[in-house]
């Protein structure tokens, strides 16, 4: 049991405990909740109980100082795998996540990333010249369309259409069945065989017959395509270590599910913001027509563009589309006078410290420049934390980077987005946080 002297909601009711206020408005509960201390203790039902962590000091002490012994939550991870095979991913073992991450970590190296950036721009003058002009559309929905293409492309070179809207199709449904049942009071053991758990089983099965295929064409044809899998399949740690093609078909599945719906949730949300803030909007396009004018963006030209990548930045402050991620105790531990004890579960609130008035002045207000060298310099390394931060910091933050910082000037270049939804976007609670019904929006040509 978490440590009982710390303080804690004062509307939570018997039984339920914090879960009828967690069900009513979960992003809401979670910032709220951060509020009342910033490390509080909160209990979902009978027997879900968390440490909440909105205090930047300790979630670098788990994070990276300790991040040995905080390893990933392991009844949360049970529920990922659905009954698959551990991965890099979803393991909460140490030494199982270790070989892995090294084995996969030089295909993330920024030098091979940066050889993307082509593919990157390409896909995304492709997508806009799909979309229907004075007509209301999904920018979500695009924005998933565009990632998945380039993470198809980037990583096995696939960019059949058709192959790819049925990835997409199986990853939503596979993120939906894991957060439901993550955020249920109790989840059924996979062998009742629900309608959810079929819809899972169903979709990873989908995913895994596609992989299955490319992973296996790949060691037949013996043709390096220069993308993730040849990486990923030469890869070879000095004790000899390298992956199975099955282990591979898991890992791949791991990689698209991390990212595309990650970046696609982001870039939809700072569309939406750059439209309800005129005067970023003018910021972001006098910095595109100073540095690239009509021509398609390079990825020589994003270190002339600071205000375009504090825009990201403050996209990915406002809306981290990972607002939350859960560690476990594995040993007894100490943080000055708080007692952790082995076992216990801690909850990182990302997006309440990334809104907290201990690390930021009005930290409601859309304000790119609050990432500028200046007023960042005094910043807390872990009050900014959407990729995390430490040893399992996300491996795809620089392509994640560099593909928003392509996107934004690439769309913006040709297109006029009007929000045309009748109430102010709120957010929508899932695996990662997107927006509730999509993004209505209307694209005209810039003129
Ligand atoms: C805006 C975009 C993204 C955000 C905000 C994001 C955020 C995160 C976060 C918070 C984690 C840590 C999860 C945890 O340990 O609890 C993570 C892990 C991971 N991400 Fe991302 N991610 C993004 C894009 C990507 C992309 C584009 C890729 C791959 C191309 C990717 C691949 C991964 C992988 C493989 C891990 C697992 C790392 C490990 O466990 O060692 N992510 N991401």
């Amino acid at each position: 049991m978490a440590n009982p002297m710390l303080p804690t909601r004062t509307d939570s009711v018997p039984f339920f405990n914090d879960y009828l206020n967690y069900r009513r408005d979960p992003l809401q509960f979670w910032l709220d909740s951060g509020e009342v201390a910033s490390i509080s203790r909160v209990k979902l039902g009978p027997s879900r109980e968390f440490i909440l962590v909105t205090d930047a000091d300790l979630a670098q002490h788990i994070l990276q100082k300790k991040a040995r012994i905080y390893i990933r939550e392991r009844q949360l991870m049970t529920l990922n795998r659905m009954g698959g095979p551990e991965l890099m991913f979803n393991t909460d073992n140490w030494d199982e996540w270790l070989w892995r991450r090294r084995l996969m970590q030089p295909g993330f190296h920024r030098k091979q990333i940066e050889g993307f950036a082509t593919a990157m721009v390409t896909e995304t003058n492709a997508l806009i010249a799909e979309l229907p002009r004075g007509a209301q559309f999904d920018l979500q929905h695009a924005m998933k369309t565009l990632t998945m293409r380039i993470i198809a492309r980037t990583m096995f070179s696939v960019t059949d259409r058709f192959e790819t809207d049925q990835l997409q199709d199986a990853f939503e449904v596979g993120s939906e069945v894991v957060f439901k049942r993550a955020s249920a009071i109790w989840a059924p053991p996979l062998w009742t065989r629900t309608p959810l758990i079929q819809r899972g089983l169903a979709a990873r099965q989908v995913r895994d017959k596609f992989l299955s295929r490319i992973v296996k064409d790949r060691y037949a044809s013996q043709q390096p395509q220069g993308d993730l899998l040849d990486t990923l399949i030469e890869a070879r740690l000095e004790e000899g270590q390298q992956f199975t093609a099955d282990q591979l078909i898991g890992e791949m599945g791991g990689i698209v599910f991390a990212g595309h719906d990650t970046t696609a949730l982001t870039l939809s949300w700072l569309f939406y913001l750059l439209e309800q803030h005129p005067a970023a909007l003018e910021k972001v396009l006098s910095e595109i027509e100073a540095v690239l004018g009509d021509r398609n963006a390079t990825l020589a030209d994003l270190e002339h563009m600071p205000f375009t990548e504090m825009v990201v930045k403050e996209a990915l402050r406002l809306y981290p589309p990972v607002y939350l991620t859960i560690r476990e105790a594995d040993e007894d531990d100490q943080f000055g006078a708080l007692k952790i004890n082995k076992g216990d579960s801690l909850v990182l609130n990302i997006r309440g410290l990334q809104q907290s008035k201990l690390y930021w002045d009005n930290p409601k207000a859309f304000d790119p420049e609050r990432f500028s060298p200046e007023r960042s310099q005094d910043r807390h390394k872990f009050a900014w934390v959407p990729f995390i931060d430490g040893p399992r910091k996300c491996m795809g933050d620089t392509f994640a980077m560099m593909e928003m910082r392509l996107i934004v000037p690439t769309v913006l270049q040709q297109l006029s987005l009007r929000y045309v939804g009748t109430v102010p976007k709120q957010p929508e609670p899932g695996f990662v946080m997107g927006a509730q019904d999509g993004m209505e929006m209307l694209a005209e040509d810039r003129g």
